[in-house]
């Protein structure tokens, strides 16, 4: 999608450690015409999936799948990230390791959220080890729901998350596809999709 790689190339901050900072437009401050436009494009991506359920995890997802979701007419369920492992029957759960923060946590998803008739687009902000989107989608395989579809923003190509659920041959469509970054010069290349 042009229009976010410009703005990734305009007000992104390549770090370190590969990480690319878009605080400024994505996932600290939120500019809505950009998800709006993202939420449109997801929309025509996915436009012959029958999906009556998007599902993110919070936090940084729910801003883009909540206005995406204007876009399909359908709810949005975030996955919560929970300290306690005293979970009850009334919830899937699975465990993510964030490589980025270096711990690992909960996902967990009401059981009265997501069930065996639901046909789910995921959706996050960013792919990069791919541990995030895993749990999304042990979570809707175990309540024997069906992963239509994985909508990313921002992918992080040099990072095997994107290769790896392609090869599983799972439906997924980045808007942006980051190829390389270099930290010294701030210099970022795309992947070419079109
Ligand atoms: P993975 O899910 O693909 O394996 O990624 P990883 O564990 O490395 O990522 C952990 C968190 O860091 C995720 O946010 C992910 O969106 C975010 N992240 C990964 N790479 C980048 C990056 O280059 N830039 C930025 N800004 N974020 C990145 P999260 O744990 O879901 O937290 P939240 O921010 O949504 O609350
Ligand atoms: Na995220
Ligand atoms: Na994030």
């Amino acid at each position: 999608m042009k229009l976010l790689e410009e703005r990734i190339a305009r007000d992104g901050v390549v770090k370190a450690e590969g990480v690319l900072k878009v605080d400024s437009f994505l996932n600290h401050q939120m500019d809505i015409d950009l998800f709006n436009e993202m939420g449109a494009e997801f929309k025509r991506l996915f436009a012959d999936a029958p999906i009556n359920k998007i599902l993110t995890i919070e936090a940084s997802g729910i801003g883009i799948a909540a206005i995406a979701a204007q876009h399909f007419g359908v709810p949005v369920v975030f996955a919560k990230k929970s300290q306690s492992i005293n979970l009850d029957g009334d919830m899937y759960s699975t465990r993510i390791q964030s490589f980025t923060h270096g711990k690992v946590f909960n996902v967990i998803v009401s059981k009265k959220f997501i069930g065996p008739d639901d046909r789910v687009l995921i959706i996050d902000d960013f792919l990069a080890n791919g541990c995030a989107l895993d749990g999304l989608i042990e979570i809707v395989e175990s309540a024997g729901a069906a992963v239509e579809g994985i909508g990313i923003a921002i992918e992080k190509g040099f990072q095997p998350g994107g290769k790896n659920l392609r090869e599983r041959g799972y439906r997924l469509e980045s808007l942006a596809i980051v190829e390389s970054m270099d930290p010294g010069t701030g210099t970022l290349t795309f992947r070419d999709q079109w």
